[in-house]
């Protein structure tokens, strides 16, 4: 990413900040951006702020998001080596009685707010996107993209050289039980395989660069 690429990427957040094109925008708190470091090779990309996120600005840091910090260590990265951000950008949730009752996104709601998202990984043009559950996965990867069946394989993605898709960290939290670890060394495994891939890429293009640098001379 270049340092141009930087500046764009925070005007771009600056705009989307303030953003009223879905219905999401009436109840919401905060816009949930993305962080992290945009130079990183590699891209995780969740389905949508919850409450603690939309509380604070920031992605995955509830109870999921301290899970996936969790998996991170263990696959031996912190959240300073990737960047983190949501399909969406704000908080779906049905208000009853006065109270927030988080639910997926809408169609309707996830395909408005691809004009954040895709000039988003445009500017970031990460190696490799982590699709962190189905939602992403369908957004980034395809329609019909099943996530039993297909996740932590090495996927074609428009945004990306490629992609991978990995369970959700609230799924796994709901799995979780004395005996079982709910999907969680899966998704260790995961991140593991998204960092190799992007760590293999950027050395084939340093290679890449090196050999064209002798061709000139
Ligand atoms: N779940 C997500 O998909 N994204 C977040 O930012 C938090 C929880
Ligand atoms: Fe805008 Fe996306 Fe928020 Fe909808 S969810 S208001 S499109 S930023």
């Amino acid at each position: 990413m270049t340092d141009e690429s930087v500046v764009q990427l925070d005007n771009l957040k600056q705009r989307a900040m303030v953003c009223t094109a879905c219905d999401l925008s009436e109840k919401r708190t905060n816009v949930v951006f993305g962080e992290g470091n945009p130079r990183s090779p590699l891209v995780l990309v969740g389905e949508g702020p919850g409450d603690q996120e939309d509380k604070t600005g920031r992605p995955f840091v509830g109870r999921a998001g301290q899970l996936l910090d969790k998996a991170l260590l263990e696959a031996g990265l912190s959240r300073n080596h990737v960047y983190i951000c949501n399909t969406v950008k704000c908080r779906a949730c049905d208000w009853r009685e006065g109270k927030p009752y988080n639910r997926p996104p809408t169609d309707e709601e996830t395909i408005t707010c691809r004009q954040w998202l895709v000039p988003q990984l445009d500017l970031i043009k990460p190696r490799v996107i982590l699709c962190i559950g189905a939602p992403s996965a369908k957004n980034l990867i395809r329609r019909n993209f099943q996530i039993t069946k297909e996740r932590g394989k090495y996927q074609p993605c428009e945004f990306a050289k490629t992609a991978i898709a990995t369970l959700h960290p609230a799924y796994i939290l709901r799995q979780q039980s004395a005996t079982n670890d709910g999907g969680f060394s899966l998704l260790v495994q995961d991140i593991q395989r998204a960092w190799a891939a992007a760590q293999k890429l950027l050395e084939q293009e340093n290679l890449s660069q090196e050999l064209q640098s002798t061709l000139e001379f």
